[in-house]
């Protein structure tokens, strides 16, 4: 990987330096290479490749997409074709990026994540690794690691101990207290933390009487999860010192401001790569705009700016309306 002179806009996590605090998210920009003829990808900050798991996997029944309000709902079912493989036949290609590459391990045990890990993370082509923990655990009736404060340190230090690169932790919406998992992985060795993954959701067909996915159940993305987004990283940031990787409906600048305010030091792209492929370099060409016209040194000057902390218990009274 080739680094840029770009100090505006550089960020760090880990030991991982990234050109532009972009990161194109996991399972929605295949290997970078099929959005080359679009993008210019010295562009981007990096490229986080879709998840891979110790077997191959092929994935959930058709429909894996539907349509939402303001997001999508996906049911991909972590289709890949195992570790094998993508060692063989996959990881070359990365060696040429003009940009960051990032693996993602998935599992379904703390030795899947583990196993995964080390292998993947050998390998030149692969930057750092991300830990998508958003997988159920086959040895505790299938209750999700990224739900679980204990199941999350596991993984992360089972990760953890099976390289010395960048290890990004993926946290998940889909708990009551974010901040208790951040704390765990953070004390179980992750150098960042991605925040965050999708938001689970269903669709039904009311012609057919039946659920719109294959898989019944799916995880919503796009702009209708940007508020849930923004919240959990305020929330992470405030239990953490380690950094975070904004991302939920981001589509434009403003979008991202708000990540980069909440309290993230760079910020991750996904569903937006399906409507224009050109968003991601319109974003870093704008947010350099926008720190040049209020004169910032860095994007780091915006982070967690918008910090103003929670009221007091005495005065909280819930968010309900
Ligand atoms: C079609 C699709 C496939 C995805 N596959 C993965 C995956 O394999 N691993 C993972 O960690 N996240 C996966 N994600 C989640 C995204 O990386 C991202 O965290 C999430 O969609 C929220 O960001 P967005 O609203 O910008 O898409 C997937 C999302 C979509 C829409």
């Amino acid at each position: 990987m080739k680094h840029l002179a770009a100090p505006l806009m550089r960020t760090k996590l880990g030991n991982l330096e990234l050109a532009y605090p972009t990161l194109m998210g996991s399972g929605c920009y295949g290997s970078g290479e099929e959005y080359a003829p679009f993008v210019d990808l010295a562009k981007i900050g990096g490229v986080v490749l879709k998840s891979v798991t110790r077997h191959p996997r092929l994935g959930n029944p058709t429909p894996r997409l539907v349509q939402t309000p303001g997001g999508m709902l996906n049911a991909i079912g972590l289709q890949n074709p195992g570790i094998d493989f993508y060692l063989e036949h996959e990881v070359r290609k990365f060696a040429e990026r003009p940009c960051a590459v990032i693996g993602s391990v998935a599992g379904f045990s703390v030795d899947d994540y583990a196993y995964v890990t080390e292998r993947l993370a050998a390998r030149d082509e692969i930057d750092a690794i991300e830990v998508n923990i958003s997988c159920p655990n086959v040895a505790s009736e299938g209750e999700t690691f990224a739900c679980d404060p204990g199941l999350t340190a596991q993984v992360v230090r089972a990760a953890r101990a099976a390289t010395a690169k960048t290890l990004i932790v993926k946290l998940s919406p889909n708990v009551t207290d974010i901040a208790a998992i951040a704390r765990e992985a953070e004390a179980a060795g992750a150098d960042a933390l991605a925040v965050v993954n999708t938001v689970r959701g269903m669709s039904i067909d009311v012609d057919r009487w039946a659920p719109r996915l294959g898989n019944v159940t799916g995880g919503l993305s796009g702009p209708a999860i940007r508020p849930i987004a923004v919240l959990a990283v305020y929330e992470v940031a405030r239990a953490v010192s380690i950094p975070i990787v904004g991302q939920g409906g981001i589509e434009t600048v403003r979008d991202a401001l708000e990540f980069f305010l909440a309290g993230a030091s760079a910020i991750s792209i996904g569903t937006a790569n399906f409507t224009d492929p050109r968003i991601p370099v319109r974003i870093v060409s704008e947010l350099e705009d926008y720190l040049r016209a209020r004169a910032l040194g860095s994007v780091h000057d915006l982070v967690g700016k918008a910090n103003v902390g929670f009221r007091s218990p005495g005065e909280y009274e819930g968010d309900a309306g």
